[in-house]
């Protein structure tokens, strides 16, 4: 038996600019936040940086073929605002003319590409000036969007604003482990703010530029919290993690503000109300198509006595809880297993939500894979984690979520951020020496996946 998806369901694997792209100099790239950041002693495991990454800006023909040959018919991937605007509002024609042969290569083979806006890069030059702290980066990055859209806009109808704004300013500016690197709760609370304003002003820019069939979106990233009791105090740590974590950022873009009790919880930082000006939340309303859900593992958590000590997770101003180690089994990059929470989040979301339909824009899982002497990658562990996640998604449309796709994270193996290259999620295996793809055995089962619209039960 296998469990069949619905009839128009969106499959495809997920990449970004600065993980696989390379060539940082090429064309007039300028530098981004994430150039900056990797130079930085002990800010990258093993000092490394976005070059070469998977070499794509150069190796970006095979790689669409390998989509073709793996039957994808979805692609998910960024336009660096750094090759766009090198210097963050000049454009470089050059920069756009890499995307405009990727979108070409795509429809060629007829791949739809889906297009994210913003996954991390952001122009150095705008971050010395104060980058997602700055109020003017929302125009800024419509500016940037204006421009991709004018290049691309005759062919791409799928546009995300923004990847995982929790990472880029919780992350970036708040717990430091991201660039720009700052550690400052009150900054990393305005720049969220910030960030959901560019969505905002850049979603209706992009309404007005586009035609009917245009589909906006933006992606977020999901963790539930778990926690081992249910009682009063565990009830409240488990609202305090998925108020900050989870709703702060979706309840903004379905129009209903930034929720109080998240407020409240937030308020002794003493930044973010005052950043939120009249008018702002309309704009952070502005209708999207579809909400984006990356998923890949729950957290657990466990009050403290005291609702008033800091929590040791990188929330800014979350206090009264703590974050429990992960329970096994778990991924080469330590991150739990769980698909039964992918489920309950894709119910929740699919209720909280509305009429906003989910597509699940990332999933995936960081293996320690090696190509054997036969040229095989046999990354079971990695075909399993698929295949149980696939269910988790089957199981929340049967109970009624509406999920209109899955897009494998990622492609290709890349680089993982402040991990460097030591996490391997890609479907198709790099050897960073060189430059050698190897298909991966999850990718085949992945494939057949999608050739059949239906995972085995
Ligand atoms: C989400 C991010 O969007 C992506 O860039 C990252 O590689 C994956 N999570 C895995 O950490």
């Amino acid at each position: 038996m296998e469990q069949v998806f619905p009839s128009d369901f969106l499959w495809g694997a997920a990449t970004a600019a600065y993980q696989i792209e390379g060539s940082l100099c090429a064309d007039g790239r300028g530098p981004s936040i994430w150039d900056t950041f990797a130079a930085v002693p002990g800010a990258v495991l093993g000092g490394a940086g976005g070059d070469p990454a998977c070499d794509h800006y150069r190796r970006h023909r095979e790689d669409v073929a390998l989509l073709g040959e793996l039957g994808l018919p979805a692609y998910r991937f960024s336009t660096a605002w750094p090759r766009v605007m090198p210097d963050g509002r000049t454009v470089e024609p050059r920069g756009l003319a890499f995307y405009d042969r990727l979108v070409d290569d795509l429809l060629d083979r007829g791949i739809r590409p889906l297009v994210t806006l913003y996954h991390w890069d952001l122009p150095q030059a705008l971050q010395d000036v104060g980058g997602w702290r700055e109020r003017d980066i929302a125009e800024r990055f419509t500016d940037y969007v204006r421009a991709v859209h004018e290049r691309l806009g005759d062919r791409v109808v799928d546009w995300t604003t923004l990847n995982e704004p929790f990472c880029s300013a919780f992350l970036g500016y708040g717990s430091g482990v991201h660039a720009p690197g700052l550690r400052d709760d009150g900054s990393a609370l305005v720049a969220a703010h910030h960030h959901l304003l560019a969505h905002g002003t850049a979603t209706r820019a992009l309404r007005e530029l586009g035609g009917p069939d245009q589909r906006l979106s933006i992606v977020l990233n999901f963790s539930p919290a778990l926690a081992d009791a249910d009682d009063d105090a565990h009830r409240d740590a488990t609202r305090r993690f998925n108020g900050l974590h989870n709703r702060f950022f979706l309840d903004p873009v379905l129009g209903r503000g930034y929720p109080d009790d998240v407020l409240a919880d937030v308020a002794h930082v003493g930044a973010l109300e005052p950043a939120i000006r009249d008018g702002d939340l309309a704009t952070l309303a502005a209708p999207v198509d579809w909400i984006g859900v990356n998923y890949y593992a729950p957290t657990r958590v466990v009050p403290l006595s005291d609702p008033d000590i800091p929590s040791n997770c990188s929330l800014p101003g979350l206090r009264g809880l703590d974050v429990l180690p992960p329970q096994g089994p778990l991924t080469s990059i330590g991150w739990e297993q769980h698909p039964e929470s992918l489920t309950e989040l894709l119910v929740w979301l699919g209720e909280y939500c509305g009429d906003v339909p989910l597509v699940v824009s990332e999933n995936g899982a960081a293996f320690n894979d090696v190509v054997d002497p036969d040229g095989r990658v046999r990354d079971a562990r990695r075909t399993r984690y698929l295949a149980e996640h696939l269910r988790a998604v089957h199981a929340a449309i049967a109970r009624g979520a509406d999920v209109r796709g899955y897009l494998a994270w990622s492609l290709l193996d890349n680089f993982e951020w402040s991990f460097g290259y030591t996490q391997r999620f890609g479907l198709i295996h790099v050897d960073f020496d060189t430059q050698r793809r190897t298909v991966k055995d999850s990718a085949r089962f992945f494939a057949e996946v999608v050739a059949r619209n239906a995972v085995p039960a």
